[in-house]
């Protein structure tokens, strides 16, 4: 297949190039937005109708819920409107369509794991520029996969967006940690993200996706996990709210049970902590 890629520099793009490379497809990487700014609706269908992919596989966005409540046009820019300009495009060229969507789309009120059929009613900014990317493929695109993330943790990726590099550059400077324990999700590992993606790409199974690594943790239970097979002192990790420590409001409780993933017959997803400690070691190497 012919594939591009958005978001190639970020840590899951650039995960995702390297597995489809690897596979044997033609891969064109988007590495941001100093190449191309995807907010652009002329430049992004100008790209694609030249190139003439496949496949399109859309994760640029900004996943600073923070920052992106701060400024909430920026957000509809990145998420929404760059998620807008690859349906147009993949509707032009033909394409079938991949984007990464978030667990953040829920509230987080369920009470238990969230699947492919319960009702989408973010609570923040991010939550809702996502929310709306989706609502933009569906409007221009039958083709189309919509694979919803819950925090994800990978060794790729610029530095100061990358989750455990972030973790470890604390914790190598002695600092204390405060993390939330009233933020519960399916945390998962970029590489069998990828490794789902691409073999959900060879089917036309195409819809809607809650995909995560099994089990569920708190961002403290994670973080502590990290610094424990690090080998740092776990009294450097504090349990907090996040209302304390995070600017805007945080679903508690998002795991995800994936439905529609285990339905294809591609096989389980590892569990959370065998995938951390696969991605430590990747790390240590
Ligand atoms: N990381 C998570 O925990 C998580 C959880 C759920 C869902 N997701 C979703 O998964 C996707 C990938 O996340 P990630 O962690 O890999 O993100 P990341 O490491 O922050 O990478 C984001 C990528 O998007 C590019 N980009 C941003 N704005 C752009 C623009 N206007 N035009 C072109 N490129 C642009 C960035 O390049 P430049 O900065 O150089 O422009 C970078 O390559 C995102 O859509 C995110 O919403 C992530």
């Amino acid at each position: 297949m012919k594939v591009i890629i958005s978001g190639a520099s970020g840590m899951l793009g650039s995960e995702i190039a390297d597995a489809f490379e690897t596979d044997g497809h033609e891969v064109k990487r988007l590495l941001g937005r100093k190449e191309l700014d995807l907010t652009s609706t002329a430049d992004t269908l100008r790209l694609i109708e030249a190139y003439r992919p496949d496949l399109i596989i859309h994760t640029a966005g900004n996943k600073d819920v923070d920052a992106v409540e701060r400024d909430s046009r920026s957000g509809y820019f990145i998420n929404t409107l760059t998620t807008r300009n690859m349906a147009l495009a993949a509707m032009k060229v033909q394409a079938k369509l991949l984007y990464t969507s978030t667990d953040a789309i829920y509230n987080g009120e369920k009470g238990t794991a969230y699947h492919e059929y319960d009702e989408p009613d973010p609570i923040n900014v991010y939550g809702f520029s996502k929310l709306k990317g989706e609502e933009e493929v569906r409007k221009y695109c039958k083709k189309y996969y919509i694979v919803r993330l819950g925090l994800l943790f990978g060794n790729r990726g610029h530095p100061e967006n990358n989750m455990i590099r972030q973790i470890i550059e604390k914790l190598n400077q002695g600092k204390t940690i405060e993390a939330s324990v009233d933020q519960v999700c399916s945390p998962s590992y970029t590489k069998d993200v990828t490794a789902a993606i691409l073999k959900l790409c060879q089917t036309d199974f195409y819809g809607e996706y809650n995909l995560a690594n099994e089990g569920q943790a708190s961002r403290y239970e994670l973080t502590k996990k990290i610094c424990e097979q690090m080998g740092y002192d776990t009294a450097l990790v504090q349990p907090a709210n996040a209302g304390n420590i995070k600017l805007a409001r945080r679903p508690k409780y998002t795991a995800f049970d994936s439905i529609n993933y285990k339905m294809i017959n591609a096989g389980t997803m590892p569990h959370w902590e065998d995938a951390l400690a696969r991605c430590l070691d990747e790390l240590r190497r």
